[in-house]
């Protein structure tokens, strides 16, 4: 089975063909420029963005995988979560297509495509594993029981851990997106420099990243008179640098930390993790070495597979359709983040 997949959540314009839900034939994406110079995402902005791009986008994912509409099966588009203007994009842009070319449309879920990206490369992984989800909008700890079958652990309860590293790259006044201009900077720093405390929260599976970026700033207000800098004061490479590091070796205990405790609570062997954090370096790298000592496999995608893309909604849409299941809030557009199952429980 053949699916045409279109993601326009956030701020990356980007269309798959994904066959058999794990074979990708193309992955295209394009990273709108627009936002970095207002150091955050302008929703007007994205969704015009959107909309300029995405005829091209398609058109470049069927011809890189080689077809044409008239071999695909389904049009699948990312309904739910994500900025409304921007969802629309891909919703209509999908209806059309399926419209004209009169095939299956079917929305899908944001958070399963990033719970499900690990498939992509790691063949034989299938359900029960422990899925963390950490981007820009998310840290959600899911138990994935089967395919369609959650049980939620945990979520933030205030900023994702994306939007902690976003926020602090503003402070430190690094390029945005944050995450890659944060772990840029702390290759060079000391994680030991300054002690951040960790959120571990273990009354709870939640998790909490708004005290740490706030620390981050009291930091910078104790060591300089005044803060926010004037424009004539810059903060210095090494301290930037080490600051950093201190910060993502915070973030990142914290996160392996509890998504190990809680595979050890429940009994699960595997962890996957995925979304935009799952790129960095170290927190691969942590999760990997722990998953060792603790005999727990544990899968993360490629960082193209991490980030927002259209082929992970692809994955996603296929095992939709092969259990026959329903679209995705009924194919309608919407902000909200509730991942809802949709396979029965046995
Ligand atoms: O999954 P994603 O592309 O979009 C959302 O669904 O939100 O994640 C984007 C987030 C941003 O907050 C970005 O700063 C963060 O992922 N990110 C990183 C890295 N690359 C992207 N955070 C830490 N280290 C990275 N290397
Ligand atoms: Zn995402």
């Amino acid at each position: 089975m053949k699916i045409l997949a279109i993601e326009t959540s956030c701020d990356e314009t980007a269309a798959a063909v994904v066959e058999n839900g794990r074979h990708v034939l193309s992955n295209i994406i394009y990273s709108q420029r627009i936002h970095s110079k207002f150091g955050g995402i302008v929703p007007e902005l994205a969704s015009r963005a959107h909309l300029e791009k995405i005829n091209i986008v398609v058109e470049y994912a069927l011809k890189k995988a080689r077809t044409s509409i008239s071999r695909i099966d389904a049009v699948a588009f990312t309904s739910s979560p994500g900025l409304i203007g921007s969802l629309l994009v891909g919703q209509i842009t999908a209806e059309a297509i399926a419209y004209i070319f009169n095939k299956r449309l079917i929305g899908v879920n944001h958070l399963e495509g990033h719970i499900f990206s690990p498939l992509i490369e790691h063949k034989k992984l299938k359900p029960p594993f422990l899925s963390l989800t950490v981007s820009g909008g998310h840290t959600d700890l899911v138990i994935v029981k089967d395919f369609g079958l959650y049980e939620i652990l945990g979520r933030t309860r205030d900023d994702a851990a994306g939007e902690a590293f976003d926020k602090v790259a503003k402070l430190l006044n690094l390029k945005y997106p944050g995450g890659p201009s944060v772990e840029k900077f702390a290759r060079k720093g000391n994680p030991e420099a300054i002690k951040f405390s960790r959120p571990y929260m273990f009354e709870t599976w939640d998790f909490s990243f708004s005290g740490i970026k706030t620390a981050v700033l009291y930091y910078l207000q104790k060591r300089f008179k005044q803060f926010p800098l004037s424009h004539k004061t810059t903060i210095p490479v090494r301290l930037t640098c080490d600051i950093c590091a201190s910060f993502q070796d915070a973030v990142t205990d914290t996160l392996v930390e509890k998504t190990f405790r809680a595979a050890k609570e429940y009994g699960i062997k595997k962890i996957s993790v995925g979304g935009g954090v799952a790129s960095n370096g170290l927190l691969k790298k942590k999760f990997y070495a722990r998953g060792l000592r603790e005999n727990i496999s544990v899968y993360v995608p490629s960082p193209a597979y991490c980030t927002d893309n259209a082929a992970m909604m692809g994955c996603a849409a296929y095992y939709r359709l092969k259990y026959g299941m329903p679209s995705d809030n009924n194919n309608a557009v919407s902000s909200d983040s509730t991942l809802v199952s949709w396979m029965d429980k046995k």
